[in-house]
């Protein structure tokens, strides 16, 4: 937790003394993300990657801002990144990110076909679940990506873009029901990471993915059946 304890300003500098426990924190002031509206994707990400507002910017080693078609009409959002994300910048790299690309490949997409992105874009220390003021925080720079991109469909992965994007608690009870964000279709499912731990909702969530496959005019008896990995 130490690294993310901004020093009060009469706290003494650390010193090369200090034990080798103590982790040197700079002082971090957070600014305000201001105005995006005149901002293209270009522009957003060099923001991004700037960004100071919130105290996830103290353990980030990159940040990650989404990647995809920008044309994109099927848009996925997760959480926020893990480690394997943090290191390479880059959204859903690791092992659910294996997984979300599997889904959408049975749901006959192409990764570089559709958009990734977060709540936050920065990983949570430890990979906890975004704060409330954090995805609040960070919110506007998601919003702006999806006004520039403007899919037909959104997919929410768990219940945290789902509690941050639409105000709708509890993904158990909402997935696989149609929503709305500002006119676009948003489909809730489960995030891949709890379809790694819990084999059985993998079913449900194909569920939900058919109904955004429809949506699209895709046939889902025409998806290949992947055999079960070892
Ligand atoms: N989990 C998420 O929610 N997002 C990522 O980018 C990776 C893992």
């Amino acid at each position: 937790l130490a690294r993310f304890n901004t020093p009060s300003k009469n706290m003494p500098p650390p010193s090369s003394s200090s034990s080798a426990n103590t982790i040197p924190t700079q002082p971090v002031t957070f600014s305000q993300i201001g105005d995006l509206s005149g901002l293209d994707l270009t522009e957003l990400q060099a923001k991004v990657s700037n960004c100071k507002a919130c105290g996830l910017c103290q353990g980030r080693t990159n940040t990650v801002f989404g990647e995809g078609n920008p044309h994109a009409d099927l848009m996925f959002i997760g959480e926020g990144p893990g480690a394997d994300e943090d290191i390479q910048g880059r959204p859903f790299v690791g092992k659910a990110g294996q997984l979300l690309d599997k889904m959408i490949g049975a749901m006959q997409f192409s990764r570089e076909e559709v958009y990734i992105a977060n709540i936050v874009k920065c990983r949570p220390p430890r990979n906890r679940t975004p704060e409330p003021e954090e995805a609040e925080t960070c919110l506007p720079y998601l919003k702006r990506q999806i006004e520039l991109i403007q899919p037909v469909c959104i997919v929410t992965l768990g219940a945290t873009p789902l509690r941050d994007l639409l105000g709708v608690t509890g993904i158990i009870r909402n997935r696989g029901k149609w929503l709305d964000y500002q006119g676009i279709a948003v489909m809730p499912t489960f995030h891949p990471s709890y379809l790694l731990r819990l084999e059985n909702a993998k079913r449900e969530a194909w569920q939900d993915l058919q109904q955004v496959m429809k949506r699209f005019d895709k046939d889902p008896s025409q998806t290949r059946r992947q055999r079960p990995q070892r």
